[in-house]
């Protein structure tokens, strides 16, 4: 079989490097292309790096298939048309094709959407979820790294209108700093995080309409969120406990233990799940308890992967037509 060749925008970041360590030894993947503004070796950028790995420019052209955004949002959206219209499958991590709707995209970002042509046709890349759409797609708008934590459990009991839509769905998340991306700022540094940790963005992170417009989607009604995230001194996790009320319980129990039986990287666990048990792989652990209608439940993540460039890769895999889980690491580091 011959592999594909893919390229990788913003290869300089920590989501773009983390696509280049899983397209590098992905079983279909013959070439990767590295692009960035700032362009040079890769051991430039990372010095762990022992490889000859050059980054070009965005605007040097390449016969890629697949184009990975691992940029800002608004940066995506003035790359994107063009790629498009260069025949490629465009996989963009940032926010800027997760809302279906431009007026949700700029009231929550501040910005106007310059491309709400392509935005109309982006699909939202939760692979396990909405596979079908994401199979005939040529734009997908990866989730971003929270509302995955959260999505991935609650969706089908939205779609079966389980959630009881009269309380809200209280989400409290805990983040390594590797979710703040590479860039060097005076509150990410060691000294000021290590040892301690805060709540921020409360009930106005971007996330939460995120969380809200996609589940309020599926359930086909206006489910409201209420997160807050908290930055953790670890570099990489994402642990959400997520409290709901449920309209029928038995339902919601049997929904929770039993719909991603057969997916390979989505599993329900009994035990209580730490960040640790996920660390570099594309798997979501959850858990739950309930009393009753009042639910509770855990999840958890590697935020660079299954919150970002893993999550990517499965989508590649999915509108490929290739194995689900191809090129992504199935057995977390230890300890
Ligand atoms: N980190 C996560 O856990 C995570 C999870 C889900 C989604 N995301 C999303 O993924 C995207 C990348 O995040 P990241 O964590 O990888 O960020 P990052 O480490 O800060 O990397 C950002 C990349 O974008 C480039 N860039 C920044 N501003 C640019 C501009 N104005 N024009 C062109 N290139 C520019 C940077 O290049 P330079 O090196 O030249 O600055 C770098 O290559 C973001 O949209 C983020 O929200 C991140």
């Amino acid at each position: 079989v011959v592999g594909i060749k893919v390229s990788v925008y913003g290869a300089t970041g920590y989501t773009g490097y983390e696509l280049y360590r899983l397209l590098k030894s992905h079983p279909m993947v013959e070439e990767v292309i590295l692009k960035g503004r700032r362009t040079g070796r890769l051991s430039d950028f990372f010095p762990t790096v022992f490889e000859d790995a050059e980054i070009v420019p965005f605007e040097e052209e390449d016969d890629s298939s697949v184009a990975f955004l691992a940029l800002p949002h608004t940066v995506s959206m003035e790359h994107v048309p063009a790629l498009i219209g260069a025949g490629k499958k465009v996989i963009d991590l940032s926010a800027d094709y997760r809302f279906s709707d431009a007026k949700i995209y700029e009231a929550c970002y501040g910005v106007s959407h310059r491309d709400p042509a392509n935005l109309s046709r982006a699909v939202y890349g939760i692979p396990e979820f909405f596979t079908e759409d994401i199979k005939g797609s040529h734009l997908i708008g990866n989730p971003g790294c929270y509302p995955t934590s959260v999505l991935i459990p609650l969706l089908p009991l939205a779609h079966e209108r389980l959630i009881d839509e009269n309380f809200f769905v209280f989400v409290d998340s805990k983040s390594g700093i590797s979710g703040a991306g590479r860039k060097a700022r005076e509150n990410l540094h060691f000294p000021e995080l290590y040892d301690s940790f805060a709540a921020y963005g409360v009930w106005n992170h971007r996330h939460q309409p995120e969380m809200e417009h996609i589940l309020s989607k599926v359930a086909g009604c206006n489910l409201r969120v209420r997160f807050v995230p908290h930055l953790v001194p670890m570099s990489r996790g994402i642990l959400s406990t997520i409290y709901f009320r449920v309209k029928d319980e038995v339902k919601a129990m049997n929904l929770l233990v039993d719909f991603y039986e057969e997916a390979r990287m989505i599993s329900f666990v009994e035990k209580l799940p730490s960040t640790k048990d996920v660390r570099g792989t594309n798997n979501l652990l959850y858990t739950f308890r309930n009393e009753g209608k009042e639910f509770v439940v855990i999840s958890v993540i590697d935020n660079l992967v299954r919150g970002a460039s893993g999550q990517a890769v499965e989508n590649m895999n999915v509108v490929m037509g290739y194995e689900e889980s191809a090129g992504l690491p199935s057995l977390p580091l230890f300890p």
